[in-house]
């Protein structure tokens, strides 16, 4: 009797557990449904919000919508080999106040650049930074990148001056892969001073956009020279490379430091290729007061949006030079090299004004060419 007591209790305990797992079951079940729901919808309003004022129009529709609405699941597995390219990469805080230049856009970059590079092509550049040395040429591409509508090689590649005979498919092979609607961009300073160059940019492409960044030129030379004596400290003083007679102030303008700065000469050879319209000229010495003014121009010249402000820079004090913030996330700011704003050797009074002196007509031509006053005297 207790034993069949026993066991019918048994079987209605086994009863109700079953039904009470059936019953969890059903609850966890229609829970489930009812978060993914929830989750799915709260995901919509957060593309909603981030991708409402979307700018891709026909057959791009479903690309741009892959790429800018990109779900946060899909974002943090594409942000990955965004982050590897490495210290150029800078953006504000995400959330941070203001316009397009804060988070959002960084993160559009990182989706954009990601899609990029696994179905972008490579393509030659549509716009190169020609020159010139000394000038800031480095702190122009470095700034640029920032933006997601350019993708930029950051080694300099010499095709139109030293590799010009590895053809232009080994150029091509150099780009990084972009989409349709980005830019590639590349760098080489020498391009400015080189006889050839023109010529073969402009049968690369005639409507190659060129942006040359230029600085007072006794300034560039003593720069230049600075940098080769660092490299080579055996060198002759600055002053016995720079003229030929110096009583006579006779300056040496084959000396390539000296060289370099007769802007209004090698300008002449690229206006024989390119309409002016075609060159855009940034001020090196703007370039570190107001980068974000500079950038702006330089954005306009591209026919891009205005991505680069003022939000994107801060002064260093001890280098005396702009750099670029970083996201919290990512640690170091971004500022250049230990090499970029190193203190120049000191040049005599004379020997600056000498130098001034032999480059007025050259700034005065270049100035009227250009249309715009860099106020070097
Ligand atoms: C991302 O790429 C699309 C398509 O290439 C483009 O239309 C859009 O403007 C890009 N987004 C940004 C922020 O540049
Ligand atoms: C420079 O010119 C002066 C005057 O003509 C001359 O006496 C001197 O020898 C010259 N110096 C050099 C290094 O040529
Ligand atoms: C400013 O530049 C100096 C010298 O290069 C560097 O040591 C320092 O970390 C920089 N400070 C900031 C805040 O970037």
């Amino acid at each position: 009797m207790a034993h069949r007591f026993l066991s019918s209790t048994n079987r209605s305990s086994t009863r109700f557990a079953f039904i009470f797992t059936v019953s969890l079951s059903c609850t966890y079940l229609c829970y489930t449904i009812l978060f993914c729901r929830g989750t799915v919808m709260s995901n919509q309003a957060y593309e909603g919000r981030r991708c409402s004022p979307s700018k891709n129009a026909g057959g791009k529709k479903l690309l741009g919508k892959l790429e800018n609405c990109a779900s946060p699941g899909v974002r943090s597995v594409v942000e990955e080999p965004a982050a590897r390219r490495g210290p150029s990469e800078v953006s504000e805080p995400s959330g941070a106040p203001g316009g397009p230049a804060g988070g959002q856009w960084a993160d559009v970059k990182f989706r954009n650049m990601s899609v990029a590079q696994r179905y972008g092509d490579k393509k030659l550049p549509n716009a190169l930074i020609v020159g010139v040395k000394k000038g800031g040429t480095r702190a122009v591409l470095e700034f640029i990148r920032i933006h997601p509508d350019v993708r930029a090689l950051g080694t300099e590649p010499h095709f139109f001056d030293r590799n010009y005979d590895r053809g232009l498919d080994w150029y091509r092979g150099l780009m990084p892969r972009t989409l349709d609607s980005q830019i590639t961009l590349e760098k080489t300073p020498s391009y400015f001073v080189t006889r050839e160059a023109p010529r073969r940019i402009s049968s690369m492409s005639r409507e190659t956009k060129l942006i040359v960044v230029v600085r007072n030129p006794v300034t560039r030379a003593i720069s230049d020279y600075t940098q080769t004596l660092s490299k080579k400290p055996d060198i002759p003083a600055f002053d016995q490379l720079a003229f030929k007679n110096r009583s006579l102030g006779v300056v040496d303008a084959s000396w390539n430091a000296i060289r370099i700065g007769m802007y209004a000469l090698h300008l002449d050879n690229w206006l024989q290729h390119f309409r002016l319209s075609q060159m855009h000229f940034v001020s090196g010495e703007r370039l570190i007061t107001d980068p974000a003014g500079e950038m702006g121009r330089v954005q306009d010249f591209l026919g891009l949006k205005r991505i680069i402000t003022d939000k994107h820079f801060y002064f260093n004090r001890t280098k005396g030079f702009p750099c670029l913030k970083k996201p919290e996330s990512s640690g170091q700011p971004r500022c250049l090299g230990k090499s970029k704003g190193r203190t120049h050797v000191q040049i005599e009074r004379e020997v600056i004004e000498q130098l001034q002196e032999f480059y007025r007509p050259f700034n005065v031509k270049f100035f009227e060419t250009v249309g715009q006053d860099f106020k070097w005297d």
